[in-house]
């Protein structure tokens, strides 16, 4: 078996100031075979993807690949070597158009130029092969999150490799996007290249992976076949205890709702191609949930209702009044706050502490003549970090030194701390791990109870049916249709953003 391995990894560690990240890792991976690795929001998943790529330096421990004894010094080193990484952070280069970016640092030459006519052919088709068909010539920001990692994983797959490395590469794709991603897989598979896979979504690990190793707290948890694992054993492996309480649990659906006032009603927005005639209520204390595919138009719709996005026709009424000039400070002002999808561009201030990006909503209210009550915010602090486990050394610790997941916990905290009265929630748990997912949701059940409207935005359909009270489907712009109380099931859900309307011809 050992003989066909094309990475060993022997104890390994690694230390940053005040965290032992990684203590004595070992695996090995076979050619063809894909390895899940997994474990919790800071669990060294990361640390150690980087260690093998030669971003990060270990200290203790060895490193062999493709039967040679390496000491990666730099991304570069490994990538010559046939490593190809898709990193968490997503790392394309704004300015440059998609497919510069695919390209970037192996652009074809042709009579000692670089053959732009290729780039772009090539970008389309690699795209292509992913299910895409977009303009390459556009910027990469201007693309969606999903479409950024799309190309992402399109300038990975652009490399020869022996090993690829995702390291959350799905985390904004939908099923379909998915899909297409595990074909590709199982092609690279075939062709006797092996995989390492990380992801939160435990669904996905059964459908591609053929092993795991479990990360916990930095040290290995175990190995195992998937085949020899069920999703309860995984689960309780990776957080260290039973997880019967966190898996599955569907909320009450709650009836009272439809006597609650209405905070927030669009009617018939409309936007230039992606939104053509919306209409959807939101009442105090429900929490309605937003499906649909990628491009559906779920974040435009977000965007305008929370007045970040003013180019539109049809009516925004809050508390039954209509929204003349909409701004993101009047929406503020009016309780309305939006949890955006894209935590690196739109969320967290990387350079800034754990506390200080926590409490930034709600500073305004922990003046007292012109001082911040620091005892005040650090209360706040500590309350989040507890009632969502934010992994961090400290409230002073920069945000830029936690991991993906826990920089995600500390956006939603600052937002959940200003008690808004509308929370909009774009893909909320994305990259955060089971436990720490439950969490979140049982928190936003109890700000429900407490009288705050959300609106959910996922493409998780599991967490859509655990926790809505209600739930609208966008197709192509519009409210496709809504599932409410007993009608809502995956099954349902599934059909109804596949654009059948089950619901209401009946199952059979
Ligand atoms: N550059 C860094 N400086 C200091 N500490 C770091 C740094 N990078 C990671 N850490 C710490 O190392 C630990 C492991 O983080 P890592 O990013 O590897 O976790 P992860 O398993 O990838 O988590 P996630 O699921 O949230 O992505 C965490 O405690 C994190 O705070
Ligand atoms: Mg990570």
């Amino acid at each position: 078996m050992a003989e066909h391995a094309v990475l060993r990894i022997r104890d390994v560690s690694k230390q940053f100031p005040g965290v032992k990240a990684l203590s004595h890792v070992s695996m090995e991976v076979e050619k063809g075979e894909v390895r899940a690795l997994m474990g919790e929001n800071g669990a060294g998943k990361s640390t150690l993807i980087k260690i093998l790529t030669g971003i990060y330096q270990f200290e203790e421990g060895e490193i062999e690949f493709d039967g040679k004894r390496v000491h990666p010094k730099s991304a570069i080193e490994m990538q010559r070597l046939g490593v190809s990484t898709i990193y968490q952070e997503i790392n394309l280069i704004p300015y440059l158009s998609v497919a510069e970016n695919i390209y970037i640092g192996k652009e074809p030459i042709k009579h000692g130029r670089i053959d732009w006519e290729q780039v772009k052919k090539g970008a389309e088709e690699a795209l292509r092969d992913l299910g895409i068909s977009i303009d390459v010539t556009q910027k990469i920001n201007q693309l969606s999150t999903a479409l950024q990692q799309m190309a992402a994983i399109a300038r990975a797959l652009q490399t020869d490799a022996k090993l690829f490395i995702m390291d959350e590469a799905t985390s904004s794709l939908d099923k379909r996007e998915t899909q297409r991603l595990f074909d590709v897989i199982r092609n690279l598979k075939e062709r006797g290249i092996a995989v390492i896979f990380v992801s939160h979504r435990m669904d996905e690990l059964f459908q591609i992976c053929d092993s795991v190793t479990i990360l916990k707290d930095g040290e290995l948890a175990g190995t195992y076949k998937m085949a020899e694992i069920n999703h309860h054993t995984l689960v309780s492996k990776m957080i260290g205890r039973d997880a019967a309480e966190i898996i599955g649990q569907r909320k009450q659906y709650r009836t009272d709702w439809e006597q609650k006032p209405v905070m927030c009603e669009v009617k018939n927005i409309r936007k230039k191609t992606r939104l053509n005639g919306v209409n959807l209520k939101i009442r105090q204390g429900e929490i309605v949930g937003l499906a649909g595919l990628l491009g559906s138009g779920r974040t435009e719709l977000a965007k305008i209702i929370f007045g970040e996005d003013t180019a539109y026709e049809g009516e925004v009424l809050i508390d039954g009044e209509k929204v003349h000039l909409p701004s993101v400070r009047k929406s503020i002002e009016r309780g309305i706050v939006y949890c955006p999808e894209d935590r690196k561009t739109e969320g967290v201030f990387l350079g800034m502490s754990v506390e200080d990006n926590l409490t930034i909503s709600v500073l305004r209210s922990l003046l007292r003549g012109g001082f911040v009550q620091t005892k005040k915010k650090k209360a706040i602090v500590e309350e989040y970090i507890q009632k969502i486990n934010i992994k961090t050394p400290s409230g002073s610790t920069a945000v830029r030194s936690l991991s993906g997941g826990n920089q995600q916990k500390v956006i939603l905290a600052r937002w959940l701390a200003g008690k808004p009265r509308l929370i909009i929630l774009d893909e909320p748990t994305r990259g955060i791990d089971v436990g720490a997912k439950a969490e979140i949701e049982k928190l936003i059940q109890q700000l429900a109870r407490e009288g705050i409207s959300v609106l959910y935005i996922s493409s998780e359909i599991e967490e859509l049916v655990r926790g809505c009270d209600r739930i609208a489907v966008l197709r192509e712009g519009s409210v496709f249709g809504e599932l409410f109380g007993e009608e809502i099931t995956s099954d349902n859900l599934l059909h109804m953003i596949a654009g059948e309307d089950t619901a209401k011809t009946g199952g059979e």
